[in-house]
């Protein structure tokens, strides 16, 4: 480089009348010199880019828990947030595919994905791999594509499991007991997995005299699905098994607006505040706690080894998922039942809520009574 920056004497002594412009062609190839020994330097320095595409923002988890952690971690690591590319698709596929497909043509070099619907999502990852950049299914797994490097989650049977575990206990002692089931969306393979692991249990303790699968998660949907339900069937039911926080809160709206009480036991998960506070007022029965913050810091800890082009730490996987195109390389971290009994030692130990954001004004008396202080 520095070859092309110089001038030989030569031409100087030859051309002394031309010395004043001469002087002013020095200044300028000289200031050119540096500004392209700058820009030389950059290919070095030239930062990698990271594209978090999350699916909605009705559920608290993902501005609230997913991305702060997210960023948090990737910048104890050392990487510059500014080239984070962060979008939230609003619980719309297509959006998301927008999204997906702006990243790319903004260069990113990894996309963490946590995709809207499991299965149209396979051509985000099948584009990505044809531009030779890497995807991790994070949260949701990414079906049918072999553009899928990594998938990081819970182990979202089991969630399903401790729900209906759950509402087995709360029923223990009623003679076949009624129950309704609100799932999630059916395009969100967790949600399917919820439903799964949930049926695994229930279906030989209780009726499910009613069910639903949740378009979009929305809280004013299962709202409407359980009013729907309560009229079929007269006000009588005795549990609710409802798949995530936002959907219990839907159902508990519902029962309450029909003047039910007491309220039956209703599940959940996601441990949102607004659920632990329920589940002390005695309106909700039980969450389950993800803790996000190992999720969020394994996806961070991937995506800043791909995007730099590094070998990834490899020692938090513990399996493979087959998505049905490839097995995954996969990171599945353990879910925890939450009741009134063990939420000192699970959210408010694990610094997930504290005390103080818990027993607000209005709950204070129950987290008295609950020995929450
Ligand atoms: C997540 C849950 C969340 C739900 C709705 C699922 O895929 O695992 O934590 O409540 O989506 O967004």
């Amino acid at each position: 480089m520095m070859g092309t920056c110089s001038i030989s004497d030569s031409t100087m002594r030859s051309k002394r009348a031309l010395l004043p412009s001469l002087l002013t062609l020095v200044v300028f190839v000289l200031a050119a010199c540096r500004t392209s020994t700058a820009a030389q330097s950059l290919p070095d320095e030239a930062p990698c880019k990271i594209a978090l595409l999350l699916p909605e923002t009705k559920t608290a988890r993902y501005e609230t828990q997913d991305l702060p952690n997210f960023k948090n971690r990737l910048k104890e690591l050392g990487f510059d947030n500014q080239y984070l590319i962060y979008s939230n698709a609003n619980q719309d596929a297509a959006t998301q595919q927008q999204q997906a497909e702006a990243a790319l043509t903004n260069r990113a070099n990894v996309l963490v994905l946590d995709p809207v619907d499991s299965d149209a999502a396979a051509k985000i990852a099948d584009l990505a791999k044809s531009k030779n950049v890497p995807v991790i299914a994070y949260d949701r797994l990414i079906k049918g594509s072999a553009g899928v490097t990594y998938y990081i989650s819970f182990d979202n049977e089991q969630v399903g499991k401790l729900q209906g575990s759950a509402l087995v206990i709360a029923l223990a002692g009623q003679v076949h007991p009624t129950i309704v089931m609100i799932n999630g969306s059916p395009t969100d393979n967790n949600a399917i997995l919820f439903k799964r692991g949930a049926h695994s249990v229930l279906d030989d303790k209780v009726i499910i005299a009613k069910e639903y699968d949740t378009p979009d998660w929305s809280p004013d949907k299962a709202q409407r699905e359980m009013e729907q339900a309560l009229t079929t069937l007269n006000n009588q039911v005795d549990g609710v098994y409802a798949a995530n926080d936002g959907t219990a809160g839907g159902a508990i709206a519902a029962m309450k607006a029909a003047g039910i009480q007491p309220l039956p036991p209703v599940t959940g998960q996601d441990a949102e505040l607004a659920a632990i506070q329920r589940i002390l007022a005695g309106e909700q029965y039980m969450t389950v706690y993800k803790a996000i913050k190992p999720e969020a810091n394994a996806a961070a800890e991937l995506a800043y080894a791909l995007c730099r082009g590094e070998p990834p730490d490899e020692s938090k996987l513990n399996g493979q998922i087959d998505n049905g195109k490839t097995r995954v390389p996969s990171i599945l971290l353990a879910p925890i039942s939450v009741t009134k009994h063990n939420l000192m030692q699970t959210v408010v130990a694990d610094q997930f809520w504290s005390v103080d954001q818990i027993c607000t004004a209005d709950f204070k008396s129950f987290c008295d009574a609950a020995g929450i202080q």
